[in-house]
């Protein structure tokens, strides 16, 4: 197996891990258009900049995918890109992610959309009040998969704590979630400071190098 594809744990992130097979990359290929597969507007404008200065280019492909229920967002994200990868036989990219609440043993974890669409953000702080460890986790995983034999998952982490109240208007969870070093939320700050330190940039950047490594593209975009 080439030795840049083994697995590699930095600082929470999970680099070039093939979990689907294991057929290692062993040129750069070429592989025209990269479809990233989401119906979060939100995660696309994310993505798109945060792939901006290695040069990568995605296309946006609105589709609901199949979302299994399992313990970690890593096989999410395999199951995501399988599903995509058949409905538009094309190079893709899928993303979950989730945010786990130590003090909560780590709910809501996968469960994070399900959560945010049954409680809410107001639902999260009463379930924390007067909580004293308010640490947690908020955790991406892509998962690329450029051919129909071949995959590969990335994981970024951003460590942080929950917010005494919701501040900042944003998406998701980013009104209540403050990252470590910092004393404001993901809300709260302008979308490039987001982007320059968030669990999504992580993952995102571990892929972007794998992929400028190994593989290339004709139709940029
Ligand atoms: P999923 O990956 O779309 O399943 O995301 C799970 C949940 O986390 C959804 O409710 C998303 O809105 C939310 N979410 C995902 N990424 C972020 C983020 O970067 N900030 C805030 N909320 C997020």
């Amino acid at each position: 197996m080439d030795k840049k594809m083994k697995k590699k744990e930095v600082k929470g992130e999970v680099q070039a891990e093939s979990h689907i097979n294991k057929h290692p990359v062993r040129h750069r290929m070429n592989i025209g258009k990269l479809y990233f597969v989401t119906t979060n507007d939100n995660k696309f404008r994310e993505v798109q900049e945060i792939l901006k200065p290695f040069g990568i280019l995605i296309t946006h492909k609105k589709q609901d995918l199949l979302e299994i229920q399992c313990r970690h967002t890593d096989t999410v994200a395999q199951v995501k890109a399988g599903d995509a990868y058949s409905r538009f036989m094309n190079p893709v990219l899928v993303e979950d992610t989730g945010i786990f609440i130590n003090s909560l043993s780590g709910f809501p974890g996968v469960y994070s959309a399900y959560a945010y669409k049954t409680m809410g953000l107001e639902g999260f702080m009463r379930l924390m009040k007067g909580v004293k460890d308010r640490s947690v986790v908020f955790s991406t995983s892509v998962a690329f998969k450029p051919d129909s034999h071949r995959g590969f998952v990335f994981r970024g982490e951003m460590e942080g704590r929950i917010a005494q109240r919701l501040s900042g208007e944003h998406w998701g969870y980013d009104p209540l979630f403050i990252p470590k070093g910092f004393s404001k939320t993901y809300a709260e700050m302008k979308p490039d400071e987001k982007n320059a330190i968030s669990h999504r940039k992580k993952a995102f950047e571990a892929f972007a190098k794998f992929f400028n490594e190994h593989y290339c593209q004709d139709f940029r975009g």
